[in-house]
């Protein structure tokens, strides 16, 4: 009943009101609560934005501290979680155990329950955003058959990360301020993009009034496809299909043929029309890792010449079709030593940010309403039953 329009993949689709991130895809434009993307990518750091996003402004000196200090309090998981996580097979696909393991918050953190208490509500967004890591070191150390290690929280966020995923306990472990720095660059990048399927995810199922861990649970498996966050993974796959700068053309050919399911991963944006903005920091970023790393990595020429060829062909040029953030960033996850199944993790611990934010701000906002798209329904007409003897 009533008017509805049909608008696959809602590409045309104002669900909701936000004051978080703007983009003008047509101009390549991000700002994260006002602030161009360049200029925080530049100057500020990971906590900074992550207060900055949930709050709403960038933080005084003393906000800076206490929020450093409330996240680095609920860094810890519990010990069930351990636990709960020595029963994945030690193969299991990170992406895998990450969504369960935060699925499995709701059986632990029962506050978390309580959504209609902001203060029940932001607590939950705090301890999602600061246990992040910690799950996240852990699946990592599952997969490459390390002990668990604990976070430090005399270090930050994203040190701590570090420290957590290559520290061992036979020996200290000294933590590269260039790994630390590109990882934070890149976290400052993933934190939040709008209405993106994983954040709309997330706001779906918070429409219904589900525990914030349901929801995160649930964005992180929209946010493993290929299509979205799971194409920074899908691009060191294509390159090492690839192989060589000689096969690229052949590569082209097949992404552009229409019986070919064959994509260029990493090229491309529902809403980008030009320039990925965080693309272009990210290939600058990309360059100055790698060397002052001393890496030569061939992946990255390779890229570099993929990207060359796609730009210069009317098929990506009449499409609009640039690289975009998933383009350059696994080359330096790659560089820092994450492994590829890895990558969608990292971004999943950035975007955590941007879904608590959502979901708390959905909250805030009044006319929020649950979520309830319509279909055009294509199915049989009315017709009869015909009984099982009868068929
Ligand atoms: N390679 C070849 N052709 C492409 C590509 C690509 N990567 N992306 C889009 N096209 C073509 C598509 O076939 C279509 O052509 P035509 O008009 O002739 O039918 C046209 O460009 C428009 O594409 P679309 O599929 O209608 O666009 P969409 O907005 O539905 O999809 C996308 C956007 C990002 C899913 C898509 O570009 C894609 O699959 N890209 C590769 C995966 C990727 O890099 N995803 C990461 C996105 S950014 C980070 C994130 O979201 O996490």
């Amino acid at each position: 009943t009533g008017y509805f329009t049909y608008d696959s993949g809602f590409a045309a689709t104002g669900a909701c009101k936000s004051d978080i991130t703007f983009i003008d895809g047509g101009k390549g434009v991000l700002l994260y609560r006002g602030y161009p993307i360049e200029q925080l990518a530049e100057s500020s750091n990971f906590m900074e934005v992550t207060y900055l996003l949930m709050n709403g402004e960038l933080p005084d000196a003393q906000q800076y501290n206490d929020f450093n200090h409330l996240i680095s309090r609920h860094t810890m998981v519990h010990e069930k979680i351990r636990s709960f996580m020595k029963g994945f097979q030690y193969d299991a696909h990170p992406m895998a155990m990450m969504m369960s393991v935060i699925g499995s918050f709701s059986a632990f953190y029962h506050d978390g329950m309580n959504v209609n208490n902001a203060e029940d509500r932001k607590m939950a967004a705090i301890r999602l955003i600061a246990k992040m890591p910690t799950v996240a070191a852990a699946v990592y150390k599952n997969y490459v058959g390390q002990p668990f290690m604990y976070p430090q929280n005399k270090l930050g966020f994203t040190d701590r990360l570090l420290h957590m995923m290559y520290g061992v306990p036979a020996e200290d472990y000294v933590i590269s301020p260039v790994a630390s720095k590109a990882l934070d660059l890149l976290f400052i990048l993933h934190a939040d993009h709008e209405q993106n399927a994983s954040t709309s995810t997330v706001r779906l199922v918070g429409s219904t009034g589900a525990n914030p861990f349901a929801c995160i649970s649930a964005g992180i498996a929209s946010l493993w496809g290929p299509a979205h966050g799971g194409a920074n993974e899908a691009v060191l796959n294509m390159l090492d299909e690839i192989g060589d700068v000689s096969q690229i053309d052949k590569y082209v050919a097949k992404a552009k043929d229409k019986n070919d399911p064959f994509r260029l991963m990493g090229f491309g944006h529902r809403v980008y029309k030009n320039f990925d903005p965080r693309a272009t920091i990210i290939r600058k970023a990309c360059h100055e890792v790698l060397e002052d790393l001393g890496i030569v990595d061939p992946q990255l020429e390779l890229a570099m010449r993929l990207e060359e060829i796609a730009l210069k062909d009317e098929y990506f040029v009449s499409r609009k079709l640039y690289p975009n953030v998933d383009f350059y960033s696994g080359i330096i996850y790659k560089a820092l030593g994450i492994p590829v199944q890895m990558f969608t993790v990292m971004f999943a611990i950035a975007r955590t940010v941007g879904w608590t934010s959502q979901w708390l701000e959905q909250y805030e906002t009044p006319d929020t309403r649950i979520g309830r798209p319509r279909q055009v329904y294509g199915g049989a007409k009315t017709r009869d039953y015909v009984p099982l003897k009868n068929r």
